[in-house]
């Protein structure tokens, strides 16, 4: 299935992707609901990030009239214009029809002097008024539908909410491929909230129930329903994607900057792939890394596992932007020097130290300029290196300078191998648990704890050749 990006990150999660290709889509809502922003938005978005030029029909309100409005959004629809990405155009519904379903017709002229893949209509309640009947209105419904599926196009038909009863489907909503409701309503007497519903999206699961969302001065936000951070909106564009598609929808898009997540396996399970899938997006991402060291992945394994997704681990170490704590005294590839700090014969009172004297005249000065940095711990090699006691001391230590300084935090562990006192306090002090283990012959991965309270069942976890060579399903 190929998706329709609306240029709303938290829709297309709700909707799994986005708007299906080609699909009629009815946007429904009452006046000042926004589904003239969200329609352009759409549009705008189509246009500017992916490169599917479109059209806006509208009934009622004059090209001057939206322009000014969207300005507001920090949307240029005139620019878009002259760059033949956009048109807006103004018509009665009748012209409309006429002109769509006219062989050469003036929307087809459009669409191929554009190349245009999307479409608003601003609002198909008009086209009821062209009609003399409700059969009559059900025949333009029917044309204007198969029209747009003939030129192929992804369509948003605004439509005034009805105040029907609740067995009155319009006839809109089961004609079309989808419908999105936005809604106003009150919400603790005094204050009014704002909702969207995915009613219905044929080809796509969607998730189900009230979305809330707010007009904003970049156009509309959507809150994905038990988000606990709903109004932290800015704090959604700092999500890094994990490089796994299906753990990044469980999670809303990644990990969210300054939070802490545990990968809590046994060695049977491959996790290598998850850590180093995660760690490489963040190195895309512009973060910088301090990983503790793991007995089970030798410099030369890490090497080839990052070079495999395209990351020259020499080089990022050069870099400044990669670093090491080796807790075995391990032999490493020379360029890695400067960024290996070996803690293999310190003992626990001076660890703390060492480590800091090396990285706080780097983290300092970085973090001053707003960098970000991810921290990895082993801490199943810590505790068998240093002892479960000063490990669990030193880990709650440095969760808290961590929270301080918005470092995000990753950390491996076997809860078998730990008492569960310590077990759950881990648990208790990330904000996410993601479990993977062997069980027969299938390694199973699953989100048992995260930010947004999303809890998944066991997927399978599946080698693919490509990477981040593991795929869940
Ligand atoms: N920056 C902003 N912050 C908050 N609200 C805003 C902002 N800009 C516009 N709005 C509100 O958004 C609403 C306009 O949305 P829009 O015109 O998209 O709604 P609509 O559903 O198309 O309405 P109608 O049915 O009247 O055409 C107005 O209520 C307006 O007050
Ligand atoms: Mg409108």
């Amino acid at each position: 299935m190929e998706y329709a990006k609306t240029g709303n990150t938290c829709l297309d999660t709700i909707m799994h992707g986005g708007i299906p290709r080609g699909s009629s889509i009815v946007l429904e809502g009452a006046p000042g609901t926004g589904k003239t922003t969200l329609a352009m938005q759409f549009l705008y978005y189509g246009a500017t990030e992916y490169d599917e030029p479109g059209i806006y029909i509208t009934f009622e309100e004059l090209p001057d009239q939206i322009y000014q409005d969207m300005e507001r959004f920090g949307w240029d629809l005139k620019a878009l214009e002259r760059k033949n990405l956009l048109r807006v155009i103004c018509m009665s519904p009748k012209l409309f029809i006429e002109q769509l379903t006219k062989a050469g017709g003036l929307i087809e002229q459009v669409i191929s002097e554009l190349g245009c893949r999307r479409i608003a209509i601003d609002s198909v309640s008009l086209l009821r008024f062209e009609a003399e009947d409700g059969a009559s209105y059900r025949k333009i419904f029917y044309t204007l539908r198969s029209a747009l599926r003939k030129f192929q196009m992804t369509s948003l038909l605004l439509q005034e909410s009805i105040t029907s009863r609740h067995d009155d489907i319009p006839l809109e909503n089961y004609v079309s491929d989808g419908v999105i409701r936005l809604s106003l309503n009150s919400h603790m007497e005094s204050y009014r909230k704002r909702t969207l519903e995915v009613l219905k999206m044929r080809g796509t699961p969607i998730m189900e129930g009230e979305h809330r969302y707010k007009i904003t001065d970049r156009g509309i936000h959507v809150v994905p329903s038990l988000s606990l951070i709903e109004d932290r909106e800015a704090a959604t564009d700092e999500c890094v994607g994990t490089g796994i598609q299906k753990l990044d929808q469980l999670l809303f898009g990644g990990i969210r900057k300054g939070t802490s997540f545990l990968l809590d396996t046994n060695s049977k399970a491959n996790y290598k792939y998850v850590i180093a899938s995660i760690l490489t997006e963040h190195l895309r991402a512009g973060y910088k890394i301090i990983a503790y060291s793991s007995g089970l992945s030798t410099f030369y394994d890490l090497m080839n596992i990052y070079s495999t997704l395209n990351i020259d681990l020499a080089k990022k170490i050069r870099q400044q932007r990669f670093y090491f704590v080796e807790h075995f005294g391990r032999a490493y590839p020379e360029e890695f020097q400067s960024g290996v700090i070996d803690v293999s014969d310190v003992d626990p009172s001076s660890y703390n130290r060492i480590v800091e004297e090396k990285l706080a005249p780097v983290m300092g000065p970085s973090l001053a300029r707003g960098e970000n940095w991810i921290v990895y711990y082993d801490l199943n090699t810590m505790f068998s290196q240093q002892g479960v006691d000063f490990v669990s001391r030193y880990y709650s230590g440095e969760m808290a300078k961590s929270r301080a300084s918005g470092l995000t935090v990753l950390a491996l562990c076997n809860f078998a191998e730990i008492s569960s006192d310590v077990a759950s306090y881990l648990e208790r002090s990330s904000g996410g648990v993601i479990r993977t283990w062997v069980d027969g012959s299938y390694q199973y991965l699953q989100l048992t704890k995260s930010p947004h309270g999303v809890v998944s069942e066991p997927l399978i976890v599946v080698s693919v050749p490509q990477a981040p060579f593991i795929q869940l399903l």
